[in-house]
């Protein structure tokens, strides 16, 4: 097989257009109303899916949609393919290439998504790495716009936790929807420091983001709630540590009595009761949880059709 065209990747949603964002979200909706309508639309197409960490949703939702377009994806676990034993991601990129139509990966490393879509011939898909994870915010936003059915633009969002890449890519979304967001954070815990730079040079999408260490403050009139694990995958030996540094950074029942009435709570998912959210609360919001989870599977779809399909 020759080299197929050059595509676009979808590594960063501040790499992204407003419009083309959008685009996506409007096919996830057509897609969600009527997937029977393009049971087709990859046919023949497959995706290799390379992950150096676990998953539960990212590799079930990414599976089970390219199947349902008429595809079919390759679950690459490092540990049983060659990328665990030290084959270099260029090389990787190019050899499956010549086999497959995109490729999806979850690393550690965002560089390494870079360097595999810089040798990549077919589309990349980040499926989260330290730095972001934009398939899961991508959702968040679907989510909300499904669930409040208005423009984003100057929604208060509340993100309580950790600086991860949750957060990071919770601040994209926030200068490419323009919704005010707050995100609480210990010292020494807060997002990315280049990232929170460019925000202050470029307010232009109308977002605005800041960062507070009380959470009661984030929370203040909020209408969206977000939160993460306190210990992301990777920092498991700081786990105990973690615990001491983020206690209190929790929504609670109490944290929601500052909120908006009827403002939502969202978790991206695996959670921790007890920790960066209570069972109760959890268990409150459960239903809205689970169709932000289902909504993965709604959202790839849509990025899958828009940068494998013909
Ligand atoms: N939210 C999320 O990406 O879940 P997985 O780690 O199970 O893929
Ligand atoms: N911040 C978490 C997200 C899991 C979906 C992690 O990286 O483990």
């Amino acid at each position: 097989m020759s080299e197929k065209r050059k595509p676009n990747n979808f590594l960063d949603l501040a790499q992204w257009s407003r419009r083309d964002l959008d685009g996506v979200l409007a096919l996830a909706a057509e897609l969600k109303a009527d997937p029977a309508k393009f049971s087709q639309s990859l046919a023949g197409k497959s995706l290799a899916m390379i992950f150096k960490k676990s998953s539960t949703r990212t590799r079930v939702s990414f599976e089970v949609g390219m199947f349902q377009l008429g595809g079919q994806a390759i679950f690459m676990s490092s540990t049983h393919t060659q990328v665990g034993r030290g084959e270099p991601l260029e090389d990787t990129a190019r050899v499956l290439s010549r086999y497959v139509d995109g490729i999806m990966i979850r690393t550690y490393e965002h560089a390494e998504v870079e360097t595999l879509a810089q040798y990549a011939t077919v589309p990349v898909i980040n499926g989260l790495t330290d730095f972001l994870h934009p398939c899961q915010v991508l959702t968040d936003i679907f989510t909300i716009q499904e669930h409040l059915g208005i423009s984003l633009s100057g929604l208060k969002v509340a993100y309580i936790g950790d600086g991860n890449n949750m957060a990071n890519s919770w601040i994209n979304a926030a200068l490419q929807f323009g919704f005010d967001l707050k995100i609480a954070a210990p010292d020494g815990y807060e997002p990315d420091a280049i990232l929170l730079e460019r925000v202050r040079q470029q307010a232009a999408g109308g977002g605005k983001v800041s960062v507070v260490n009380n959470p009661l403050i984030a929370a203040q009139e909020a209408q969206v709630l977000n939160t993460d694990v306190w210990a992301s995958m990777g920092q498991e030996e700081e786990a105990e540590s973690r615990r001491q540094v983020f206690a209190g950074y929790q929504i609670n029942e109490d944290l929601l009595k500052v909120a908006a009435p009827e403002a939502m709570v969202l978790h991206c998912l695996p959670a921790h009761r007890g920790e960066e959210i209570t069972a109760e609360t959890f268990e409150r919001f459960q239903d809205l949880i689970f169709t932000q989870a289902e909504n993965r599977l709604h959202v790839q779809k849509a990025l899958l059709v828009t940068l494998l399909g013909d």
